[in-house]
């Protein structure tokens, strides 16, 4: 599988602390059956990240997994803020696309203030890039209005959902616009978002298992949404139509069971 956004670059963001832990996030992803892991830190203010630091970082961390015989490569690549993007130029933006492709992982908002998102996204693509928006079902302003994601994406963008949004980690609410978005076809790629070893991992797999408590069968399409569609983005290539994935029916008894 290939995870496109992974914090596991240490000491940079709210990743983790030191290498060791980034080894240790590394050996969770390769049981899990990860190949390659964008390292995407957060290029947003808080976080102070300089772009130019990580791909070193990236070389420093290939060079300790080769070391310690951890079959996982890691490609250099960034989360992008989106106040952060809007006032980004087009080699700065260039600079943090997901490896050596032209997309670039746009981080959603998470507040419910108003947004022009699509305002951000126009000057991502004005700059010759494409855009995979970062967790969009965990973004307030999409949760009562999908048809705006639906319009995003039929203009181009592509979506990257949290595997722990479709496990529930995240919530309920948060795991019912995933699944929404599943069953609309609007989820072209999972990824971990992973900070760390233990509360935040780089377990795709095990994620789309557990989502499947509540949506039976979606980990059938695991091959799609960590292989076929990641694989196209980091080729810089267009990322075909997604499965759908219909939700079942919910009975009234089923409502009850989920109330309590
Ligand atoms: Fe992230």
């Amino acid at each position: 599988m290939i995870d496109i956004h992974c914090h596991i670059l240490p000491g940079l963001d709210d990743g983790p602390a030191n290498i060791d832990f980034s080894i240790a996030m590394a050996r969770a992803a390769v049981e899990d059956g990860t190949q390659i892991i964008v390292a995407t830190p957060h290029v947003r203010r808080d976080h102070k990240v300089d772009p130019a630091g990580i791909p070193p970082a990236v070389d420093a961390l290939n060079a300790q997994l080769e070391a310690d015989k951890v079959p996982l490569r890691v490609v250099a690549g960034a989360e992008v803020g989106w106040r952060e993007a809007a006032d980004m130029t087009g080699d700065e933006l260039r600079d943090v696309t997901l490896g050596s492709s032209d997309y670039v992982l746009l981080e959603c908002p998470y507040g419910k203030s108003p947004a022009d998102i699509e305002g951000v996204i126009e000057h991502v693509r004005a700059a010759g890039l494409r855009i995979v928006l970062a967790h969009p079902e965990r973004c307030p302003l999409f949760r009562g209005d999908l048809d705006r994601q639906v319009a995003i994406v039929e203009a181009g963008a592509v979506t990257s959902v949290t595997a722990g949004s479709l496990a529930g980690s995240f919530g309920e609410r948060v795991q019912e616009v995933a699944f929404e978005m599943l069953e609309r076809g609007i989820v072209h790629d999972v990824a971990s978002d992973a900070h760390d070893h233990l509360h935040r991992p780089p377990r795709i797999n095990v994620a789309l298992h557990e989502a499947d408590l509540a949506l039976p069968g979606v980990s059938d399409h695991a091959p799609w949404f960590a292989v076929t569609a990641p694989m196209a983005i980091l080729r810089g290539e267009e990322v075909g139509e997604p499965p759908r994935v219909a939700r079942p029916r919910r009975t009234p008894w089923r409502r009850v069971l989920r109330r309590n």
